[in-house]
């Protein structure tokens, strides 16, 4: 038996369901068109107009051209590509970074450090987990070296969200390259590219409702790097092989979809964020909310808090027994544990208990109420 109708998954900045419109679209992929899109012959250039299609699709979405637009396995292997292009072929000696990134960056980052290659920064972080700009700034000025600036567009674990276009216009005045990992804002804010100084930026479908193991990078048309995979001449001689055909499809039709619905569904998932801090803020004493929830951040992640006493450090494993699918992150939990670099980065109390809740246009207030009162059960 499915216990599906009866789970409550607050854990939409993982992964998110596919929509069924996706997979309607993703299907004829599957069975009668299976053609390699490197074919010459019909079946392979039926395949062929499919990814271009879905190239322009995205490429239209973002307002950028579609050569611009290459499609990876996800967000990791677009911020690997976009970081290792930045210092193997655009020259940046120095890498600037902020200590709250995804690890898709932040090991990246620290591997290309570790061997040498480059000087590395870490931006000051504000109390309020935003990133200093003053330091920023002053970390470009006094840079002996060519710059790759890589700093997040929205925090998964925290939802803090940095001004892009301050940011990529402090790096042109700087001559420095802008990454800017958007994998928690691609399908969630409208992206105007032609109009944004930024470099590359990356995407993964399954942040809104698209399938996993298919993404995007974007490079910009100025900068030129070299093939990264090497193989067969799939994705303008950059990336070789196969191309995940179904996931592509996939790909264009979950932002296509998320971009008709994102007026309604941006102010409805909000409204279900401002519903749980109020209803959690009003039951557990105590509670606290990290990064800027009511500023400049996500409107799918609520990171919430909890006073540590033996009965909130279970919380997780309680919330998992009640069905409820939320993830952790403290500053530090047990020896085994290293905790959340980001939690402890902004908040090194040990005395907290951190649970982010993320939610999608499919969750409702009355699943809030009952994950609330679960919650005052279990604190
Ligand atoms: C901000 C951010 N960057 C990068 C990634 C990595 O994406 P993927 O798992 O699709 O490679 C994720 C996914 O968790 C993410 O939230």
């Amino acid at each position: 038996m499915s216990n599906k109708a009866t789970r409550i998954y607050f854990d939409n900045a993982a992964t998110t369901p596919l929509d069924p419109a996706v997979l309607e679209a993703m299907m004829p992929y599957f069975t009668d068109k299976f053609g390699n899109p490197s074919s010459i012959y019909s079946y392979g250039r039926e395949s062929r107009l499919a990814i271009e299609n879905a190239r322009k699709t995205v490429a239209k979405i973002l307002n950028a051209h579609p050569a611009e637009i290459f499609f990876t396995s996800g967000g990791t292997e677009s911020s690997n590509t976009a970081i290792n292009a930045a210092i193997h072929d655009l020259g940046c000696r120095h890498i600037i970074t902020s200590p709250i990134e995804h690890h898709a960056t932040m090991h990246t980052v620290d591997h290309l450090y570790h061997l040498g290659e480059v000087a590395l920064s870490h931006v000051k972080l504000l109390p309020s987990g935003h990133i200093d700009m003053d330091d920023l700034e002053q970390l470009l000025a006094n840079s002996q070296q060519k710059c790759l600036v890589t700093l997040m567009h929205a925090n998964n674990e925290i939802g803090n969200m940095i001004d892009l276009h301050a940011v990529g216009n402090l790096c042109k005045m700087n001559g420095a390259i802008f990454h800017c990992d958007t994998v928690q804002t691609v399908g969630h804010f409208p992206l105007d590219l032609r109009a944004t100084p930024v470099h590359f930026i990356t995407g993964a479908g399954h942040k809104f409702h698209g399938p996993k193991g298919v993404g995007m990078l974007y490079i910009n048309e100025n900068v030129k790097i070299k093939p990264y995979i090497h193989g067969g001449s799939q994705e303008r001689n950059m990336r070789a092989g196969t191309e995940n055909l179904y996931g592509i499809v996939g790909f264009a039709k979950a932002l296509e979809l998320a971009t008709e619905q994102y007026d309604t569904q941006s102010n409805y998932i909000k409204g279900l964020k401002l519903y749980m801090m109020e209803k959690v803020k009003n039951v557990v004493p105590g509670v606290t909310f990290n990064g800027d929830p009511l500023g400049r951040s996500l409107y799918t992640v609520l990171s919430v808090s909890f006073p540590k006493t033996e009965k909130s450090e279970m919380i997780l494993f309680n919330l998992d027994i009640n069905n409820i699918c939320v993830s952790g992150g403290s500053a530090c939990t047990s020896g085994a544990d290293q905790g959340s670099h980001v939690i402890r980065a902004i908040n090194n109390d040990p005395n907290q208990v951190t649970v982010r809740f993320s939610f999608s246009k499919h969750n409702t207030r009355e699943e809030i109420d009952f994950v609330v009162e679960k919650l005052k059960e279990m604190i």
